[in-house]
Parts: structure tokens; C-alpha cells; sequence
């Protein structure tokens, strides 16, 4: 190892070996023990169940400081851009590396407003549903057919196609949400209108009938907005991760994306502002609330409080700071006073970051604690509420999704295994295998 590199050094007491670790630093946050060559060289694998301690790639694109609650998007901090920004500027800034220029900005706009629509076949897709369908479950048969459609951006290897189906991405999915809202309730779907912004076409989309002209409320489609740009990305998280995994065996865009949308609708991840909305409402009063965090503090009760806690973030999210601050603009835009689950919620709020085991095990609110409440009042149903998460997101997933495309050491992921099932064995003929069921015996064991 060159005396000016950093490096760990790993020894095995039992044989007397030891093995140089090179260590890789990056702008700022943990630098990182690089251990790409560690089972070549010493025949070791790393265990590390959840990827607590695992860094899978390199990235520009978001940086996190869990331990201070910082959240950053090329370098510019989330508060700064849901306050000064909008969300086509934060595509594009997540997308190309920094905020656009004036004629940048324009004709990036332009580039995601083309794109709106989707093929009227598709259509046809939609009457597979059930209307009684969740609508994630739609997102994600849509958005993957989409490539039985658009064989023009399906070549990864070609820069121009993959910009033209991140692009598409980006444009069709309010479509496509809203396409699905509209299916569910039997209403006729409402076409994108080009002169309408992103957030203001998505409100159209979903509440504008042909039978009367829609009005679209300012103030909500700046707030839809902000839930667009605090929701674009967030460094590799669950469903990040599966779209760079996908993506790593060379699939299509599209399917990518509708793997991420099938990861985000777990409601450990992005499925949690539609749990944190039923939580509030079974929580039902004020006076249920100490019954409920001691309900989340049983190791045997499965119940957890949703829209609390994260893996990275042993602080306050930012996200969610800025989200309960929309709450109250949305509520007191729509003249709600006393809204009982913004009431419950903040009760909540109050009383877990004051009680010992959130404080020690650092669980505050995250992004999906305050944003239901907002769509709620809105008039949003509760199971959109992932799929509007899957809207804004999709700008970091296709961000995410190129630059491991154009990494120059892109190879396939395949993580390894710590094996601890049965050891090498016979055959057995069936007159000689033990009597008992396997199924019992596995399934009651
Ligand atoms: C998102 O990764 C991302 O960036 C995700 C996201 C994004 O933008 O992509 O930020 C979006 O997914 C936000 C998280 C939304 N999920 C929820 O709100 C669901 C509720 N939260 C938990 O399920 C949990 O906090 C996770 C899944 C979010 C994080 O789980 P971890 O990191 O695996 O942490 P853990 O489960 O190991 O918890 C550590 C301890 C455990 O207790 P011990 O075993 O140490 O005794 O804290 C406890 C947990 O039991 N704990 C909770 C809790 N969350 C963790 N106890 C009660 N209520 C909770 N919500």
C-alpha cells in the first residue's frame, strides 16, 4: 500500500494473516473501507444484514447527515430549495448536476411537458383492474409496461435514449397516478394540459370533470409541489437501491422504475404516510395516544408508530419539519380549523420525542409523519398518498438510475450469503425418509 493511502488492516489471530483495507474518502460524511478485493484476497465475505454499515456505490447526487438532520441535493440543502425552488428545477438539478438556467430551465420544461401523455392503448390496460385495485398495484403494471410502448428509450447504452425515457418517466407518472385515481372512482380520465405547471396539471388531472370548468388552488398545487421536491430523492434508500439493482443487469428504464415503485409501496417505506393516516384515525383522540406509544415500545406487538423513526436520520428529518409547516398553510388555506388528526398528530409528536425510549433510541417524526395529513385535506384519497411519493421520487430514481448506467466500474450487483442451511448430503429413496412431514415440521417448528 502506497505510504501516502489510508488503510485498515485485518488480521486473523487464528493463521497469523493480515490484510491491508484501503480507505476511500468523499467530499464529506464516513469515508468508506473499500473491501472490493477482500474475498479475493483473504477469502472472507462481510456480513451486513439491511446494509446498515454498507455503502453500495459512489454518488453526487444527495448527501445525508442523519446524525444532524441534513439533507442535501447537489449540494444545495432541502430547506433552501422547498422554500426558493420548484419541482421541474429540482429534476433538472437532480438530473444534469446544478440549478438550470433561465433558457435551461425552459427547455427542460418543455422537454417534460411533450411527454405528459401516454399511449391511448394503454388505456386498455387499465380495464385489467379491478376498480377497486390499489392504485400503487397500477403504478406499477403501468409504468412497467411502458415499455411495451416507448422501444425508442429502451437502449441504456445510447446517452440520448436513456435522457428522453428519464424525461418520460418523470412526465407520465402524474399521469399515470391520476389516470388511476380516475379509473378507481369510474370518473372519464382528464388529459395533461400544457399551459397548466406540473403540480397545477397533476391537481387537474385528478379533480377536473368534463362537465364543469376546474379552478386549480394556487397555494395547494405550491404545496403539492413542495411534497414533490421533499419526496425527489434521498441517497440510496430502499427503493433507490432496487432501480440501481435493477438497473445493473442492464434492464430497460421503465422496468426499473416499476421495481422501485413495487419496493416504495411497502409501508415500512414509502406505504408509511398512508399507515401514519389510518394510525392517527384508529388512535382516534388525544387520550389514546400514551396507550398506542406503549403499544410501539412492545417487542411482541408488531405495532410500531408509523411516520416515526428512520434508518439514517438519529435526528429530525428536515423533510418533515417543512412538511408540518405546509400542513398548517394547507389547513388554514382550506379554512380547517382544528383539524382532529393534525391535532393527534401533534400531540403525538409532543409526547414522543419527551419520552425516554424515543429519546435513547432516536426516533423522531420522518417525512411521512406530517404529508398525509396535508393530502388528506386536500380531498387526496389516503391510498394515493404512495403513489404521489412515487411521483416525486421518480426524479431521484432516474437520476440515481443514469449515473449508475454511466459509472465507469458499472457491473452487475450480486451481493454474497453467510450459508447456514444443510451441509453436503444423499439422496434419499422415499421408502427412507423419516416418517414426520416436512411441512410440519418446517411450518410448526
Ligand atoms: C421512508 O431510507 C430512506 O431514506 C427512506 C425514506 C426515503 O425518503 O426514501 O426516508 C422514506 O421510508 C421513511 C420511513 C417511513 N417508515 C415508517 O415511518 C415506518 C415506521 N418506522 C420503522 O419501521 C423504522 O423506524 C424504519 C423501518 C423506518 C427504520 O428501521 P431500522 O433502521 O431498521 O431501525 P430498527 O427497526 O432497527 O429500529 C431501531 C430500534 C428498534 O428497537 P430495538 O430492536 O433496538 O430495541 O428502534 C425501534 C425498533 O424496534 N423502532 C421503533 C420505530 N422505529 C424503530 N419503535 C417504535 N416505533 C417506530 N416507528
Amino acid at each position: 500500500m502506497p505510504d501516502n493511502k489510508k488503510f485498515y488492516t485485518l488480521f486473523d489471530n487464528e493463521n497469523g494473516n493480515s490484510y491491508e483495507i484501503p480507505v476511500l474518502d468523499g467530499t464529506v460524511g464516513p469515508d468508506v473501507l473499500d473491501i472490493t478485493n477482500l474475498y479475493k484476497e483473504s477469502g472472507l465475505f462481510t456480513y451486513d444484514p439491511g446494509f446498515t454499515s454498507t455503502a453500495s456505490c459512489k454518488s453526487k447526487i444527495t448527501y445525508i447527515d442523519g446524525e444532524q438532520g441534513i439533507l442535501r441535493h447537489r449540494g444545495y440543502d432541502i430547506k433552501e430549495l422547498a422554500e426558493n425552488s420548484n419541482f421541474m428545477e429540482v429534476c433538472y438539478l437532480l438530473l444534469h448536476g446544478d440549478l438550470p438556467s433561465t433558457e435551461d430551465q425552459n427547455k427542460f420544461r418543455d422537454a417534460i411537458t411533450n411527454h405528459t401523455m401516454i399511449n391511448e392503448q394503454l388505456m386498455f390496460l387499465y380495464r385489467g383492474f379491478k376498480r377497486g385495485a390499489h392504485p400503487m398495484a397500477i403504478m406499477v403494471g403501468v409504468v412497467g409496461a411502458l415499455s411495451a410502448f416507448y422501444h425508442d428509450s429502451t437502449d441504456i447504452n445510447d446517452p440520448n435514449q436513456r435522457m428522453i425515457a428519464s424525461h418520460r418517466l418523470i412526465a407520465k407518472m402524474p399521469t399515470i397516478g391520476a389516470m388511476a385515481y380516475k379509473y378507481s372512482i369510474g370518473q372519464p380520465y382528464v388529459y395533461p394540459k400544457n399551459e397548466l405547471t406540473y403540480s397545477e396539471n397533476f391537481l387537474n388531472m385528478m379533480f377536473a370533470v368534463p362537465t364543469q370548468k376546474y379552478k386549480v388552488n394556487k397555494v395547494l398545487a405550491k404545496a403539492i409541489d413542495k411534497f414533490f421536491i421533499l419526496h425527489s430523492d434521498h441517497e440510496q434508500n430502499a427503493s433507490t437501491s432496487t432501480v440501481r439493482l435493477a438497473g445493473s443487469s442492464n434492464a430497460n428504464p421503465f422496468a426499473c422504475i416499476a421495481a422501485g415503485i413495487a419496493s416504495l409501496w411497502g409501508p415500512a417505506h414509502g406505504g408509511a404516510n398512508e399507515a401514519v393516516i389510518k394510525m392517527l384515525s384508529k388512535i382516534g383522540s388525544k387520550d389514546k395516544i400514551n396507550e398506542f406509544i406503549e403499544k410501539s415500545k412492545d417487542k411482541n406487538d408488531p405495532f410500531r408508530l408509523m411516520g416515526f423513526g428512520h434508518r439514517v436520520y438519529k435526528n429530525y428529518d428536515p423533510r418533515a419539519a417543512v412538511m408540518k409547516k405546509t400542513a398548517h398553510e394547507v389547513l388554514e388555506e382550506l379554512n380547517i380549523k382544528n383539524d382532529p388528526l393534525l391535532e393527534i398528530a401533534l400531540e403525538l409528536e409532543k409526547i414522543a420525542l419527551n419520552d425516554e425510549y424515543f429519546i435513547e433510541k432516536k426516533l423522531y417524526p420522518n417525512v411521512d409523519f406530517y404529508s398525509g395529513i396535508i393530502l388528506k385535506a386536500m380531498g387526496i384519497p389516503i391510498n394515493m398518498f404512495t403513489v404521489l411519493f412515487a411521483i416525486g421520487r421518480t426524479a431521484g430514481w432516474v437520476s440515481q438510475w443514469k449515473e449508475m448506467i454511466e459509472d465507469p466500474i458499472k457491473k452487475i450487483g450480486r451481493p454474497r450469503q453467510l450459508y447456514i442451511g444443510e451441509n453436503t448430503r444423499s439422496y434419499k429413496p422415499e421408502e427412507k425418509r423419516e416418517k414426520i412431514s416436512l411441512f410440519k415440521r418446517l411450518w410448526f417448528k
